[in-house]
């Protein structure tokens, strides 16, 4: 067992600058931590370096693996070190000065059974330093992206600056972590909250980093299947589907019992009004298509076992009667008020009442 219970793990490729330095002004911290390096076997000798100060320093540890492998592998064999030694906390950071140490103890400090802390970019009082504004574009569109596809409220769901307890690795399971680059940190933080983890996020200032290069170049494309392949296997993003594609079959519906019932009232009726008896074939197959909705999300979009079925339907139909209301207010403002084409409002339209029929359907009509 180690005498500190906080582990600083940090993967290298290629950081001989920066390495020392940092190690040393993690040290200023005196925050009791010991540190691994998991280098990849850098051509620069980063291994080595570190090998050498791990000599003298009791402290800091080193991991040499291979050859490179990525970040989220680093990570993984960099975390299972640390869980095996018994280590309480467990921090992920860059070498490269990008991550402040001197957030390190406030950091530590929230650190809790419950909680993985993350130094964010994009709380108030977070900053980036030093990135061209493109760079900045596409981290900061990229993490909205992600956070919006597999719905993650921690703003900072790309972040590589955090501080998990034991409590998490053990909940999780990092066999199955499938990121082997740059989209690990995405994959965690994911994990975490999907577990039931609180997510805290402590500002910090990042810096670009002045001394060797980034490795991130050519991964984006790598860590962006990652993510979308993260939101295809979520319950989430199923349900949506689904709920869309029950959505599309019953507008169909509605078409279909229209006709009939209209034809059918005519030659009952035919005497009386044939604008009301419209309204009345209209409704029928509102009710019909709204009710094969129901079923077809209770049984199959949800998979509800709600015994009470007159009051869950009810619901339903509460909810898609404001869907409607959205409709054509979303409709009417678009085209009206926005002055947009009658084709962009109907596309407004359509998402704004889909979106609203679905989550209030998964909140409340199907709420667990
Ligand atoms: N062992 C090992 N193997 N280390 C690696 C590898 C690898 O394949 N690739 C990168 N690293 C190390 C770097 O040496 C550095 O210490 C750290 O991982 C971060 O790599 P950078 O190349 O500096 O990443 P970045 O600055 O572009 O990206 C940072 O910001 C991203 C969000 O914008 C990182 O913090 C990312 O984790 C973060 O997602
Ligand atoms: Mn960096």
């Amino acid at each position: 067992m180690p005498k500190n219970t906080i582990l600083i793990v940090i993967p290298t490729y290629n950081e001989k600058e920066n390495i020392p330095r940092l190690l040393l002004a993690i040290k200023k911290q005196n925050i009791g931590a010991d540190i691994l390096v998991v280098d990849d076997n850098s051509p620069d000798g980063t291994g080595e370096i570190v090998e050498r100060i791990s000599k003298r320093d009791r402290a800091v540890f080193v991991l040499h693996r291979e050859k490179k492998e990525g970040l989220g592998k680093a990570y993984v064999a960099g975390f299972k070190w640390g869980i095996k030694r018994g280590y309480k906390k467990l921090i992920s950071m860059d070498a490269d000065f990008s991550h402040p140490p001197t957030a390190l103890r406030k950091m530590i400090r929230l650190c809790s059974p419950i909680s993985v802390i993350t130094g964010s970019r994009y709380v108030k009082g977070g900053k980036i330093v030093g990135w061209s504004w493109d760079r900045y574009v596409n981290s900061s569109t990229a993490n909205l992206i992600t956070r919006l596809l597999l719905g993650i409220k921690t703003k900072d769901a790309t972040a590589g600056f955090k501080c998990y307890p034991i409590e998490f690795f053990k909940k999780i399971n990092l066999e199955k972590v499938r990121a082997s680059g740059y989209a690990f940190q995405v994959e965690m933080i994911l994990l975490a909250q999907d577990n039931g983890f609180k997510s805290v996020e402590t500002p910090i200032t990042f810096v670009d980093r002045k001394a060797g290069e980034s490795k991130i170049k050519g991964e984006l494309l790598k860590s962006a299947k990652l993510v979308i392949s993260l939101a295809a296997t979520r319950e989430e993003t199923r349900q949506f589907v689904k709920f869309y594609i029950v959505g599309a079959t019953n507008t169909f519906t509605d078409w279909l019992v229209f006709f009939p019932a209209k034809l059918a009232l005519f030659s009952a009726f035919g005497s009386a009004n044939t604008q009301t008896l419209k309204q009345i074939a209209k409704a029928i197959s509102f009710i019909f298509s709204a009710t094969l909705s129901y079923l077809m999300n209770r049984t199959w979009t949800f998979r509800s076992k709600n015994p009470a079925m007159l009051k869950e339907g009810s619901k339903f139909m509460v909810v898609a009667t404001g869907g409607l209301i959205i409709n054509s207010l979303a409709f009417y403002v678009s085209t009206a008020v926005l002055n947009l084409r009658d084709i962009f409002g109907l596309i407004l339209a359509t998402a704004a009442a889909t979106l609203w029929n679905f989550f209030l359907n998964k909140k409340w009509t199907f709420k667990k």
